[in-house]
């Protein structure tokens, strides 16, 4: 039996699974897109926080449609049968010495996506400033390894900092701002941070 509400298949996870996607996640990267036209054919994209793969998977398959390349990165496994060609993947922290260094490599990137978040641990507090150490560290990953007109997406927990965050990428980027996608849980204080067109 579902203990909570999360247990249970909801409108979006059911359209997933349906779709073919492993998380329900798909559905706020495709309402990013279509509202900013962040990816295009042709793109190196990077994808932090990649697993269960998502995201990589309507990346590659909806926008570059094997016409480009995407470097994902996550702690855990991508749940991707195959993983496509166009795709490499990282298992890793990628903000460790070893796995930064990799991604770098394999730079710079036209688009940089980040849904990374910290395993929650019920305090508000200590989640908070988990997502607001990723999205500092995507954020100076972009600084350095984004192409100028690049593009730039990142998750963090309201409350995190994020208006710092806004202040520091409206420096870095012709126009930043902050989202909230539809398919966002009602209860759910995560946000996204968008950058458009990385200033030369
Ligand atoms: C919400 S999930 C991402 C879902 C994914 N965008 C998709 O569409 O399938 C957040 C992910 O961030 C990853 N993550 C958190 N910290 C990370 C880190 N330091 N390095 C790499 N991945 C990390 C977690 O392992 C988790 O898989």
């Amino acid at each position: 039996m579902a203990k909570n509400r999360r247990d249970k298949p909801d409108f979006f996870t059911k359209k997933a699974h349906k779709a073919g996607y492993p998380a329900r996640s798909i559905y706020k990267l495709e309402e990013i897109q279509e509202r900013h036209n962040l990816i295009k054919q042709g793109d190196n994209v990077l994808d932090v926080g990649a697993a269960p793969g998502s995201w990589t998977l309507y990346t590659n398959n909806e926008l570059l449609k094997g016409n480009g390349s995407i470097v994902a990165v996550d702690l855990n496994p991508l749940n991707l049968s195959p993983i496509p060609p166009t795709v490499t993947f990282f298992q890793g922290d990628a903000f460790s010495t070893e796995i930064r260094a990799k991604l770098v490599e394999l730079g710079p990137y036209d688009v940089i996506i980040s849904d990374a978040a910290p395993m929650t641990m019920g305090s508000r507090t200590v989640d908070t400033s988990r997502s607001e150490w990723l999205a500092e560290n995507v954020l100076q990953l972009a600084k350095e390894h984004l192409k100028p007109h690049g593009n730039l997406v990142i998750k963090i927990f309201q409350g995190g900092g994020q208006q710092e965050i806004l202040k520091d990428m409206k420096t870095v980027f012709a126009r930043a701002k902050t989202t909230k996608p539809k398919a966002c849980r009602s209860d759910s204080f995560e946000i996204f941070l968008i950058g458009l067109d990385k200033n030369v």
